[in-house]
């Protein structure tokens, strides 16, 4: 019986078996993954028969995962134990991305109001303020790195657009107390040494949760008391359910840090590598400045120029396709089942990879090459392309990043041309962010483009033409 074939994959080191190989892999995941899949084809074990670790690559298995999330459950959530009560156990459960089942339907149909369409055009002024001041800060001449520039960008863009803040002081108070949070509650160091005693991570991260947690109450408050505003954490206060259920405070400051953390980072290293790979095509960079010039003649778009701008959603699309913020994904089965032919255990950890399924040339011709003028003439399914992922936890947030994106492309690219530095060392880490930054000379829109000479190891990921 076709289930009783041993999984494909690398041999391991006796006794450490797979730990050796997941070292291995996150050494350097994307080239790792690509390799697993071009030695051992769609289904691979971390380690040659053992079905507890398992790669899935290729539009069948991510369909057969994320379209099927009974039997396979978003990740474990919380690796450590969090002291119950607490608001560290309160911010980072009410997080839809840990959540299952109907509680998940349920929590994800009281958020969906937030970014209908709509809503989400309403966020496009703030987009367009807060980029015309980033915009504004770079001279021509001057050398920036836009990595850092797109994070204080985008952080702005979700405080503001989270909580409605207006001045610039407020908006850096609270993007800094979020992203205290953020660094806090990331420290491995964390499940190393878990106790609440000052000068040590758990403890930093306890009074960094508390204090977000106390001041997105306070907000709440004020919302609660007020009809409803325009901002998210407005309408998420004041939803209600068609039994009448609304989000609790604890949900909302939860769901609060998880859209900043879902949307932030993902949000800038997309932009940054929209911008390096635009500077490094010439051709393509020349005809989207002809195509904003036609449109908006220096004007940022409107919500309704943003979906009639076929090069500048092909330049997302491919940017999204080639370098997919979210690479890797995880599932865990909740029962033993078949995959592919092959058996799987009840809580195996089945890995699916937006990468390496954009990276397919059967669904994908030249598929290292950056062509947005291929999206002119390609529909693929949700399950070719899904920078996003696919089914019931597709990225909530998917329509506000992608009208980000063109915001600050469109307003970006008809004020200055960037140059990559020459000699600059570019590469991806294991999160898709650029390693070493994008940095940049900032030239007015002079349409002198042209290639640099870069290094590092970006050209294992982009085949650059010409
Ligand atoms: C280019 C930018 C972005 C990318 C590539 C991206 C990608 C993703 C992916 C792949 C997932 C699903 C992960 C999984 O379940 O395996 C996801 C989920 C999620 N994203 Fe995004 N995201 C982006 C921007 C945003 C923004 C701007 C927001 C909020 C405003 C956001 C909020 C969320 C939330 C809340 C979830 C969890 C949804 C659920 O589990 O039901 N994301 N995102």
């Amino acid at each position: 019986m076709s289930s009783l074939r041993t999984l494909p994959g690398p041999g391991g080191v006796p006794l450490l078996g797979r730990h050796i190989n997941m070292l291995r892999m996150f050494r350097d995941p994307l080239a790792a993954m690509r390799r697993m899949y071009a030695t051992y084809g769609e289904l691979v074990a971390l380690r040659r028969g053992d079905p507890t670790y398992v790669f899935a690559f290729g539009p069948e298995h991510n369909r057969s995962i994320l379209s099927n999330p009974e039997l396979f459950k978003n990740g474990a959530g919380p690796f450590f134990r969090f002291a119950k009560g607490t608001p560290m156990e309160r911010l980072l459960l009410n997080n839809l991305a840990v959540m299952n089942g109907p509680h998940h339907r349920q929590q994800r149909r009281l958020m969906q109001p937030a970014f209908h369409k709509q809503r989400i055009q309403g966020y496009r002024d703030a987009m367009v303020a807060l980029t015309t001041q980033t915009l504004e800060r770079w001279q021509p001449g001057e050398q920036v790195d836009v990595l850092p520039e797109f994070k204080r960008l985008t952080r702005h863009i979700a405080v503001k657009t989270l909580f409605g803040l207006d001045q610039s002081d407020e908006l850096e108070q609270a993007g800094e107390l979020l992203q205290a949070t953020v660094r806090a509650t990331s420290s491995p160091l964390l499940f190393i040494l878990p106790f609440d005693l000052p000068g040590l991570p758990y403890h930093r991260m306890s009074r960094a949760v508390g204090q977000l947690d106390a001041y997105v109450r306070r907000l709440v408050a004020v919302r609660r008391s007020q009809p409803e505003g325009n901002d998210l954490l407005a309408t998420l206060t004041h939803v209600r359910d068609e039994d009448g259920t609304s989000l609790s405070d604890d949900e909302l400051v939860g769901h609060t840090f998880t859209l900043f953390v879902a949307g932030h980072e993902t949000t800038t290293n997309a932009l940054a590598w929209a911008t390096f790979l635009l500077a490094q095509h010439p051709r393509v960079n020349a005809d989207l400045v002809d195509e904003l010039d036609r449109a908006l003649h220096g004007e940022p778009p409107s919500p309704e120029q943003l979906s009639s701008l076929p090069l500048l959603d092909g330049v997302v699309k491919e940017t999204l396709r080639l370098m997919p913020p979210a690479a890797v994904g995880l599932r865990e089965t909740t029962a033993s089942c078949e995959l592919g032919g092959y058996a799987l255990p009840e809580k195996a950890t089945v890995f699916y990879s937006e990468f390496v399924t954009h990276r397919m040339p059967q669904l994908y011709s030249e598929p290292d090459r950056f062509k947005p003028e291929r999206w002119a003439a390609l529909s693929p399914s949700t399950y070719e392309y899904l920078p996003f992922a696919a089914g019931s936890h597709r990225c909530i947030g998917a329509e506000f990043a992608v009208q980000e994106m063109k915001v600050v492309l469109a307003m970006l690219v008809q004020r200055y041309r960037l140059s990559i530095v020459e000699d600059a060392v570019i590469e991806a880490d294991f999160g898709m962010r650029p390693a070493r930054g994008i940095p940049v000379r900032v030239h007015s829109q002079d349409r002198r483009f042209a290639r640099s000479r870069i290094r590092g190891r970006i050209g294992e990921l982009v085949e650059f033409s010409g």
